[in-house]
């Protein structure tokens, strides 16, 4: 293909990728499957590798995120970015109306919003591009996250139509409640603390320093207020509809108000209907449509005079904490729960509210016996919000939280800079090592066919398996003689566990129950050090290498290869010919040469085609890289090299290397 063609089919290519984000993302109307849609994906990425000069910001490859870490830079709103009063009842909804009609003669529209429980965020486009993604920060200032921000798909990198040709859009990123629920369960079984609420995570998500994490976690974004100077219309109301065709999520449940009454209707109406909406709301926004108005009646020192917030109220109820009790995880850390006196809450029985960790317990300053304030908070998990303190018996004992584990009495830890305390004992607890066992047989990890938690029990509680080694070292007369389990039974768990011997590496390495070792991490040091030697042998800055780890999870691996018994496992399941190395069988040709290399190829070469450097490069090993990082080792320069590419490799001092120079690396 030559260039001219090449610019005609990625212009195409963009605009097709734009359109399909767009449908998907905002309409929720995909018109074309995923597999199609990757491999446009996949043939836009090749042509802006294979024509460099065609680099744009704003074209869909850009949204994947890049693994450099970023500080973010502190940038001055342009806008300052103020917050609403809030409301709670109708009587004051009707002050704030009277108090505008004090203000103006005129005669004027509300409009009533969905009041959209997230983070702020103001974008700005020049030229129809998205040039800058701040967050609010103390509304003078914010944080410049553009990076992480063109990972979500429902933000357009390049707008649609008829738009000005520079304006603000503000709105709210949000993480819907299914990837939440996803999110924390995977957090969960990799022993970090689950995120309170949607929230919480998408504001954690938004401040990732990895923009690819961010891109992985699904983020999405409703816009709510166009800023501006010659905007196309007077109507706020108007000109959403005007950004809804630029290519922005708007909410479709926005809608004008003429008086009180449709207001109040707005109000009751979805006080019910947000329990079905994918997304955390907190309540109401109701705004004067015309800006014109809205700039005539300004703003007070915090808050804008011609807006307001409504909030709903938290279905709360109040019941008496019995007691706390305290669950271990399987990587020991302790979770305090409150044992309530049944209470109907929100349609359900509650009689367990979570207290996360001990400050919570702390800062709520619980005593036995209080009367408690309890929230389903984010409408999902319920939770303490205040004690009654006026209930309170003088004489009433204060929450301690415990000392030593419930399960096997050791002293527990706390980390510095952690909230969880933990139990060190990960050798030695009960539930510690049932919860490992768990882990270990469950379907992503070994996939032990016949044995469950009721079977774990069973043959912990007969002495016959304490560590995830016992279970290779069973044999059929141990089971037999079990209640409950027949001939058919042990002989099912036996075979599987003979057959769970061809696991992959990454799955066996997953199933050890490393902390902070997920199916993700597991994959990426599996594929990146090849077998359970090279990990354990490998250095701190060795495995922070690796994509994706950082310094706490590398402590923590090295943590745990520093403990002999986990030493001692390790080599009785390599006994026992478990997988602990990746399996690559070398083909004709293959060599690893270029074995932990990653490279990127950019311009034209003399010697090869493009395609046939790259499976040169992989045929020796090494990585070939359609972006350049930090960990990009060396960029092999053709001709017509694109000049983005050739600057970030210098900025990042990335060693330039000719085709004959990557030549005499294999010889
Ligand atoms: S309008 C001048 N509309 O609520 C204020 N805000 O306390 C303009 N929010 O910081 C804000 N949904 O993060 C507006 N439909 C909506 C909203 C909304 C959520 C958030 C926003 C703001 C806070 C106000």
């Amino acid at each position: 293909m030559n260039q001219r063609e090449a610019a005609i089919r990625i212009s195409h290519l963009r605009e097709e990728l734009d359109k399909h984000n767009h449908n998907y993302y905002v309409l929720n109307k995909p018109e074309i499957d995923d597999y199609t849609f990757d491999q446009m994906m996949a043939e836009l990425i090749g042509l802006e590798n294979e024509f460099p000069e065609f680099f744009d910001a704003s074209s869909p490859t850009q949204r994947v995120g890049s693994d450099l870490n970023q500080e973010f830079k502190q940038v001055a709103h342009k806008y300052q970015m103020l917050s609403l009063s809030n409301t709670y009842t109708e009587e004051e909804v009707q002050d704030f109306d009277q108090r505008v009609r004090k203000l103006t003669d005129e005669n004027f529209e509300y409009v009533c919003e969905l009041k959209f429980d997230g983070i702020s965020i103001s974008l700005t486009y020049e030229d129809g591009l998205l040039i800058k993604a701040v967050t609010r920060g103390d509304g003078e200032k914010g944080d410049d996250v553009t990076a992480n921000v063109k990972t979500i798909k429902s933000i357009p990198l390049r707008l649609k139509g008829d738009y000005p040709p520079e304006f603000e859009i503000r709105g709210e990123i949000l993480l819907p409640f299914s990837v939440f629920e996803m999110l924390n369960a995977e957090r969960e079984e990799i022993g970090e603390q689950p995120f309170a609420n949607p929230r919480n995570a998408a504001s954690g998500t938004l401040k990732l320093q990895n923009s690819s994490v961010v891109a992985s976690r699904k983020l999405d974004a409703y816009l709510y207020h166009v800023l501006g100077d010659n905007l196309p219309d007077d109507g706020h109301f108007e000109l959403l509809h005007h950004a809804s065709l630029w290519g922005f999520k708007i909410s479709e449940h926005t809608r004008k108000c003429r008086n009180l009454q449709e207001i109040f209707d707005f109000l009751r109406e979805w006080n019910v209907k947000r329990k079905d909406l994918p997304v955390a709301t907190d309540g109401v926004v109701i705004k004067i449509n015309s800006t014109r108005l809205q700039k005539e009646l300004g703003f007070t020192a915090k808050s804008p005079r011609w807006a307001i917030a409504y909030k709903f109220k938290a279905e709360r109820v109040s019941t008496t904490l019995n007691s706390v009790s305290y669950q271990v995880g399987r990587t020991g850390a302790i979770t305090p729960v409150a044992n309530l006196e049944p209470v109907l809450l929100a349609g359900t029985v509650v009689k367990r509210a979570t207290l996360h960790n001990a400050d919570v317990i702390k800062n709520l300053d619980l005593h036995l016996g209080d009367l408690v304030f309890v929230e389903k908070g984010g409408e999902i998990i319920p939770k303490i919000i205040s004690v009654d303190l006026s209930a309170r018996h003088p004489m009433s004992e204060a929450v301690r939280f415990i000392e030593r584990c419930p399960e096997c009495n050791s002293q527990l830890i706390r980390q510095d800079g952690e909230s969880a305390w933990y139990c060190p004992n990960e050798t030695g607890c009960p539930t510690q090592l049932k919860g490992k066992l768990e882990h270990f047989i469950s379907r992503k990890a070994m996939n032990i066919d016949g044995l469950g938690s009721e079977t774990i029990e069973l043959l912990f509680q007969n002495n016959l398996i304490h560590n995830v080694a016992d279970l290779y070292e069973l044999k059929p007369g141990d089971l037999i003689n079990l209640e409950r389990l027949g001939e058919k039974s042990a002989t099912r768990i036996l075979d599987s566990l003979e057959s769970s011997k061809t696991v992959p590496f990454e799955r066996v390495l997953f199933a050890l129950g490393i902390r902070y070792v997920g199916e993700t991490v597991a994959k990426k040091l599996a594929r990146e050090l090849k077998s359970i030697d090279m990990i354990e042998s490998a250095s701190l800055d060795e495995l922070m290498s690796v994509d994706e780890i950082g310094g706490k999870i590398a402590e923590s691996i090295i943590n745990w290869f520093s403990d002999d018994q986990n030493k001692r496992l390790i080599g009785r399941l390599k006994d026992r010919h478990l997988n602990f190395e990746l399996k690559s069988e070398l083909k004709e040709g293959q060599t690893e040469k270029l074995k932990g290399l990653s490279i990127i190829i950019s311009g034209t070469f003399e010697k090869f085609s493009r395609d046939d450097l790259k499976a040169f490069i992989e045929l020796n090993g090494g990585k070939n890289v359609t972006s350049i990082s930090a960990k990009t080792n060396y960029l092999v320069a053709g001709e017509n090299i694109g000049p983005s590419k050739l600057e970030k490799a210098q900025k990042l001092k990335i060693p330039i290397i000719s085709e004959d120079e990557l030549l005499q690396l294999t010889d």
